[in-house]
């Protein structure tokens, strides 16, 4: 697709394909997706919608921490280049850039994000908004290594915001943390977000929110591998189930089949057979404590120099730096 508007990111390691992941996923037993898939243009417009209701608390929850904390943040890392990994559409980092301005930093921002619409639309969100702010639209996925990202030069402040950090496992997390950490110079700074654990009743209802936005999310990642690999998903034989493991700190999506059935993947030349009850697990999104938190940025090499997260813990947002630097 081109857009002389984005710039694209090039993976630096090859990928496992859609094909690749359906193949191992969902044709053994747990069934499991990736959750990055959720996030065709529909599915980032559910996910926006989330962010809207009275149950998913995130979303508020960061850009109060940022707007009550951007100063500080932006005094302590003087970013001449911010590059946001999975950027989503930007709309709580307003702050940030007026904290540049204040600080007459001229600032290039450059949201990276596998959706070109939601680049497109950031960008048209932010034009005007800055005077001192130029927005840079990369396009790619961050999964697939960050070697290929443009050399910025100059201070770099690298963001990774929303909880997505949640969506990873341990050791995933560790290495993607640690490849940010390789790229960044003794001044560059890290802005981490990650979701806190907290009462079960809460969490529980952010992931089942009743207008049902959670549940069209879910469902449409079903939406995405039909048309990606012509399968036959009917989406009402199918439920979304959100619960939080305590055991696991995590809440975790699946997809019950509500029947006995048979789907085929046409592009794959498979089918696969799913029992009544049988679930397929779409989303992990671990919720940290401090300590858990703080480990998992001290085992990537950084060390914290801010932490903020509010009168009740609801959230985290965390300024690290190099270790060793
Ligand atoms: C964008 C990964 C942070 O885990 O809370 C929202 C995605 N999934 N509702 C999260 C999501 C269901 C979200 N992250």
């Amino acid at each position: 697709m081109s857009n002389a508007l984005l710039a694209v990111v090039p993976p630096s390691r090859p990928v496992p394909s859609l094909a690749d992941d359906v193949r191992a996923g969902l044709l053994s037993v747990p069934r499991e997706l990736p959750p990055k898939y959720f996030y065709d243009d529909r599915g980032s417009a559910l996910f926006e919608a989330i962010c809207e209701t009275p149950e998913y608390y995130p979303t508020r929850a960061e850009k109060a921490l940022i707007a009550a904390h951007a100063t500080e943040v932006i005094e302590a890392s003087q970013p001449q280049f911010i590059i946001e990994l999975g950027s989503g559409v930007a709309s709580k980092i307003g702050p940030l850039f007026a904290a540049c301005a204040a600080l007459d930093l001229p600032t290039v921002y450059c949201p990276f994000d596998v959706c070109e619409a939601v680049l497109i639309k950031t960008a048209a969100l932010l034009s005007g908004q800055f005077s001192s702010l130029e927005v840079r639209p990369l396009q790619g996925d961050f999964t697939a290594g960050l070697e290929h990202l443009p050399r910025l030069p100059g201070r770099t402040l690298y963001m990774f915001l929303g909880g997505t950090i949640g969506n990873f496992t341990d050791p995933a997390a560790i290495a993607l943390l640690s490849e940010i950490r390789a790229m960044m110079g003794p001044e560059d700074r890290l802005l981490l977000g990650a979701d806190r654990v907290k009462d079960a009743a809460k969490l529980n209802a952010a992931y089942n929110d009743a207008a049902g936005y959670t549940a069209a999310f879910n469902l449409n990642v079903l939406s995405v591998l039909n048309q990606a690999v012509d399968a036959d998903f009917e989406l009402d034989k199918f439920s979304h189930r959100a619960f939080y493991n305590q055991r696991e700190a995590q809440i975790e999506m699946h997809l019950e089949s509500l029947v006995e059935q048979s789907v085929t993947l046409g592009g794959l030349g498979q089918s696969l057979q799913l029992a009544s009850g049988e679930t397929i697990r779409t989303e992990i999104s671990r919720k940290f404590s401090s300590q858990s938190i703080a480990s998992l940025l001290s085992a990537a090499g950084f060390q914290i120099e801010q932490h903020h997260s509010g009168p009740e813990g609801e959230f985290s947002l965390l300024l690290a730096s190099p270790a060793d630097a």
